[in-house]
């Protein structure tokens, strides 16, 4: 069974309701991204930090999964899919995916500032006064603009075996999140969808100008008539 990378941000949820972060001027949800997604903006104002994600929580309880979330759990049928995502939301998992990294963290989780081991599912609001086993603070299980990002070794792994790559729906401008499909091997073809790309096509990189919930679905509906052929 051949393996299949598809590195998704976030305008694969763009049709689900959740907005895109560089599609309005740079900010995000009106906010200064460094605001409210790094660690200075923490140390700045934490309960304005919190509340930006408590914001964003509730939203992602409200909304669900579009038909290229769908379509990615039905290329499961014939291939080992591997879904690397920038996005917080949990849409892969709530539409049937198997496998989903998490390179940014996730919104439905919290987290020590003691300890970032220490991580907990959370589906409420986080406050100021929360606190973890140890008495200190919880933050969002998200990461920040300047922090490490763990799961990226694991996500460089997947890049090197893959047989196929799928990109959808991100302006490739943030790393190292980016620079995963260096890792990928020559021969493997890489299909980018997205309704407004940022990088060029090339002889390995095919670009599906479309929008996700379109376009994802017609691109695995050939590669499973492509597995069955073989
Ligand atoms: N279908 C597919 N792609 C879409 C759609 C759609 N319906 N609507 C918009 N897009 C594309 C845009 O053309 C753009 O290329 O989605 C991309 C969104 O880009 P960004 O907003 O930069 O999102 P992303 O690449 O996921 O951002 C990376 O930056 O702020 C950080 O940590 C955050 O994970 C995020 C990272």
């Amino acid at each position: 069974m051949k393996t299949i990378l598809v590195l998704t941000g976030a305008g694969i949820s763009a049709e689900s309701g959740i907005k895109t972060f560089r599609d309005a001027e740079g900010l995000w949800e009106g906010h200064d991204v460094m605001e409210v997604a790094s660690p200075l903006g923490w140390k700045n104002n934490q309960d304005l930090v919190l509340d930006f994600y408590n914001q964003r929580r509730k939203q992602l309880l409200q909304v669900t999964p579009n038909a290229a979330h769908h379509a990615l759990v039905d290329l499961q049928k014939s291939y080992d899919v591997q879904i690397v995502t920038q996005n917080i939301d949990d849409l892969h998992e709530r539409a049937g995916s198997s496998n989903v990294t998490h390179l940014h963290g996730e919104l439905l989780k919290a987290r020590s500032t003691f300890d970032e081991n220490l991580v907990m599912d959370w589906k409420k609001d986080i406050n100021t006064g929360d606190f973890c086993e140890h008495n200190f603070q919880l933050r969002p299980h998200v990461v920040w603009f300047g922090e490490a990002v763990p799961m990226f070794q694991k996500a460089a792994e997947i890049a090197r075996t893959a047989d196929i790559v799928i990109v959808i729906g991100t302006s490739m401008q943030v790393y190292p999140a980016a620079g995963l499909v260096d890792f990928v091997p020559d021969h493997a073809p890489v299909y980018f969808v997205d309704p407004n790309p940022n990088i060029p096509e090339s002889r390995q990189l095919k670009i599906l100008r479309e929008k996700a919930a379109e376009g994802v679905p017609r691109l695995v509906e050939s590669l499973l008539t492509e597995a069955d052929e073989n």
